[in-house]
């Protein structure tokens, strides 16, 4: 969504999951983060990023906290039950008196109750860039770790991190935007897509591995959007595909078939991202489609290489 508004985003992840990070906010918001800190006229909730640790809703950018301050006292901001808080960033933090002195002398500006128990708002300030901002902060509720037992799940199953990665590069954190995944498995991304609000659905081959699924959407609460089918013989259109494609380890998959599922993809989606576990970007090419970005994901000798294609 686009406004007028800007928001400061608080970044973090770890060293191996870096370019999974940079690849969903390049999908996201078409800009990477600079020093884990990234400012952008695009809303999006901060829960329904793995990387996203904060949300400032920004409501003064100015070049002195007194600036924010006696804008604080000219404006008469009113808030019921307010705290506020700093954000620590990666980068130019100041000292913690500095820290607790700015948080203060906001709390101090503001018309309304300061406590510590269930706040109505948090207001964060910070400083970044040699610049004072002050805004609304919204924390990653971190919900989706219960995603991560699930009664049904098998060994070649996504993990709630990248399921969750995939879904924000298939929708680019459109909700509108129609999703498929036509390999869904135990429905590790429908999971993920539909308890964050996407237009997501999917299909599966395998008749116990659907039954599975239905029981991992029902556990969660979540629509049983999935039905036991052919990929092969979908017939409506999506704006984008996710496929994780079956692999000659786990399954009798052959080449033929990881290039029919790729050719159906092209069919069925204007926009596919593909993670598998060998380089398949000449089936890609092959199928039609052109690869508009790409990251690799190592976490020691397992690798996985995560292709964005249109
Ligand atoms: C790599 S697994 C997907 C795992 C899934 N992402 C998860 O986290 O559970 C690939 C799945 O594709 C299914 N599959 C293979 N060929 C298919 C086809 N033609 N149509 C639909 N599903 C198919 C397999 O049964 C298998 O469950």
């Amino acid at each position: 969504m686009n406004d007028s508004k800007k928001y400061l985003y608080v970044i973090n992840y770890p060293a191996y999951e870096e370019e999974l990070c940079m690849l969903e906010m390049r999908a996201l918001f078409d800009r990477e983060p600079e020093d884990k800190v990234l400012i952008s006229q695009i809303k999006f909730n901060p829960s329904n990023s793995i990387f996203i640790k904060k949300r400032l809703e920004i409501i003064y950018e100015k070049e002195t906290l007194q600036e924010i301050l006696d804008y604080l006292e000219k404006d008469e901001m009113h808030l019921k039950d307010f705290k506020c808080e700093y954000l620590r960033l990666q980068k130019g933090n100041i000292s913690y008196e500095e820290r607790i002195k700015s948080t203060r002398e906001v709390g101090l500006r503001i018309i309304g109750n300061s406590t510590m128990i269930e706040p109505e708002t948090i207001l964060g300030v910070t400083k970044y860039n040699d610049k004072w901002f002050l805004g609304i902060n919204e924390n990653n509720d971190c919900k989706w770790h219960l995603h991560e037992t699930k009664p049904c799940s098998y060994s070649n199953s996504l993990s709630v991190r990248t399921a969750r990665v995939l879904v924000n590069i298939a929708s680019k954190g459109d909700s509108k935007k129609k999703i498929i995944d036509p390999c869904c498995g135990v429905a590790t991304t429908l999971v993920e897509g539909l308890s964050m609000g996407y237009d997501i659905f999917g299909y599966e081959i395998n008749p116990k591995i659907v039954k599975n699924a239905k029981i991992n959407l029902k556990h969660f609460d979540l629509e049983t959007k999935i039905m036991k089918k052919d990929m092969h013989e979908i017939k409506e259109n999506y704006d984008a595909s996710i496929i994780d494609i079956p692999y000659g380890l786990f399954s009798h998959t052959t080449e033929k078939d990881q290039q029919d599922i790729i050719n159906t993809a092209r069919r069925i989606s204007k926009r596919m991202v593909m993670v598998s576990f060998e380089i398949l970007d000449e089936m890609v090419l092959n199928a039609g489609f052109e690869i508009i970005d790409r990251c690799t994901v190592t976490k020691g000798t397992f690798k996985r290489y995560i292709l964005v294609c249109q």
